[in-house]
């Protein structure tokens, strides 16, 4: 095949919702259209517990099922399809902010039942701050569900985007009758079954046909909230879509395998190819010749009896090969990869090639880190978009065993590669602080010091409220303000200036009193 047929072939997404709207239950469906898995329950998710317990236990057994649902790709109707599994946990959601630099667009999945919720809100702002394209599913529309309207209002308001819907739901719960596909002008009819999949019939709305199948009275509701539909949203449009100013709206139940295959039959044909990607540069789209990507996840702990990771590199421009020499950016130097891999359902296997749009698994030793390029020839690409935010949370770091430092040292840095907190340095004491959003990765930090360097940890809360990256052209002011805030400064893992503001007070003092000074709560400014 054409390397630009393969590229416009592929579709490369995520999932979002916030826990248990049923994103799980969602991507197994699609894989089982895939052909990647043929039994229900086959993949495990990705999330750590609802309970939230700090069981160590069972959060490096999931993370260990997490590195095979991590990238799930299948063939379906001649489309590459990846899906980029997301971590559930809200105190993972860096992880997922960085999976979404990753994709080209994005499924969200919302309870019929909650309707909008908070990590759906907080997921729906990066979407909207990187212009993805996303698709809405309502799901279990098999339970009491709210008015279709009310949800599609919810939607608008609360993630603050227009939305099409493109099928309508006849009742909900124990008069859920089925969808009626505008997109495809299909009836469907529901008949609980979590294994089959009933085939959409098609009837002139205007006919009695409709009254037959589902009722007059269900029949006289479909067609008003239709016309209504009709008159209150534009007609769809791919280009709104692919703006990501429009988000098209489905309904179904994911467990009972209702309303999947129109989602992803209607996903394929109007979801992007691999866009191009932002880079330090210049933009660099992914039909030139050369290979490019960048690494937006990694994951340690593949084998517990070797500290081996695998990088997570998402193809951006050209065709990877195995056995070729790339550039790492960073480091400036030459690897060869001879044991790449892709990830097929739960299986990975080794590749020979991969295409702007894949996810290939590199096996590293420690060279890379969360956002690395790596390129071929002699131009260098640094990818942007991968910022680190401020933290929400703040510790002291301290050795408990002084016989391991350096062990210690070198945990630290390895898991801050990784991504799991971010590490700043106090310029005041010299004492090293973590910051992380949740409370849970506090406790995965000193457990994995422990089991995986040998090293022990002790934290010392301290009370701050944010992590700001300081810039300014004016130096003199800059070098001002750093003297007299000495007490509050801090240095990133890359060298760079933060102020750590003990509160929102504090920080709007620092703004008024040095406005030459530039503040960011985010590392990419
Ligand atoms: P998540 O990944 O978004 O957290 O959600 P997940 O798919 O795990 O689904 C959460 C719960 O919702 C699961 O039940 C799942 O079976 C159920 N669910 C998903 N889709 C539907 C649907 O269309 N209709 C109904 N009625 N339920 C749905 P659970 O009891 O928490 O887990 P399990 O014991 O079924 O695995």
């Amino acid at each position: 095949m054409e390397f630009e047929q393969e590229i416009a072939r592929r579709r490369t997404f995520a999932i979002i919702s916030h826990p248990d709207a049923g994103k799980t239950t969602l991507t197994e469906k699609l894989l089982l259209f895939g052909g990647a898995i043929h039994v229900a329950g086959a993949v495990k998710s990705n999330k750590i517990k609802k309970t939230a317990t700090s069981d160590f236990m069972e959060i490096e057994k999931q993370r260990g099922i997490s590195v095979a649902t991590s990238v799930m790709g299948f063939e379906y109707d001649g489309y590459k399809v990846n899906i980029l599994d997301t971590p559930g946990h809200q105190d993972f959601a860096e992880d997922t902010f960085r999976t979404l630099t990753a994709v080209d667009s994005v499924i969200i999945v919302i309870d019929g039942a909650k309707g909008v919720e908070t990590q759906t809100r907080k997921l729906m702002q990066v979407c909207r701050m990187r212009k993805t394209p996303v698709i809405v599913f309502i799901n279990k529309m098999d339970r009491p569900s709210n008015d279709p309207f009310d949800l599609l209002d919810e939607i608008e308001n609360e993630l603050q985007i227009s939305v099409r819907p493109l099928s309508w739901p006849i009742g909900s719960g124990d008069i859920f009758r089925g969808v009626y596909n505008i997109f495809e002008k299909n009836l469907y009819l529901y008949e609980p079954s979590k294994q089959t999949v009933q085939e959409g019939v098609s009837v002139d709305l205007g006919s009695t046909g409709l009254d037959e199948r589902i009722g007059d009275r269900a029949a006289a509701t479909l067609r008003e909230e239709l016309e209504t539909v009709e008159g209150v949203y534009p007609e769809f449009d791919i280009e709104t879509y692919r703006s990501g100013d429009v988000a098209p709206v489905f309904f179904g139940s994911a467990l009972n395998n209702f309303g999947v295959r129109e989602l992803l039959h209607c996903f394929l044909q109007i979801a992007p190819q691999p866009q191009p990607s932002h880079a330090l540069e210049r933009d660099v789209n992914p039909d030139e010749k050369k290979f490019s990507g960048f690494i937006f996840k990694i994951h340690a702990n593949m084998d517990p009896n070797h500290r081996n990771r695998i990088a997570f590199c998402k193809v951006c421009s050209g065709k990877f090969e195995r056995n070729k020499g790339y550039k790492h950016v960073r480091l400036g130097k030459e690897l060869k990869f001879s044991s790449p891999t892709a990830f097929m359902a739960d299986k990975k296997s080794i590749i020979d090639e991969a295409y702007p749009g894949d996810i290939v698994g590199l096996p590293d030793t420690g060279n890379f880190k969360i956002g690395d390029s790596i390129c071929e020839g002699n131009e260098l690409i640094h990818f942007r978009g991968l910022p680190s935010f401020s933290p929400e949370l703040f510790r002291y770091i301290d050795n408990a065993d002084p016989m391991k430092a350096k062990q210690l040292a070198k945990g630290i840095d390895q898991l801050m590669d990784e991504g799991v907190a971010q590490l700043f340095t106090h310029q005041f004491n010299g004492r090293k602080i973590i910051g992380t959003v949740g409370a849970l990765q506090f406790e995965v930090i000193e457990y994995r010091l422990l089991h995986e360097y040998g090293a022990k940890c002790r934290y010392e809360g301290i009370s701050l409220y944010k992590a700001c990256w300081v810039e300014s052209d004016d130096e003199a002011e800059l070098a001002e303000f750093k003297n007299r805030k000495v007490q509050y400064m801090a240095k990133d893992k890359d060298g760079r200036d933060v102020f750590l503001a003990e509160s929102n007070f504090m920080l709007q003092m620092a703004q008024q009193d040095f406005k030459n000074i530039r503040f960011h709560l985010s590392s990419e400014f």
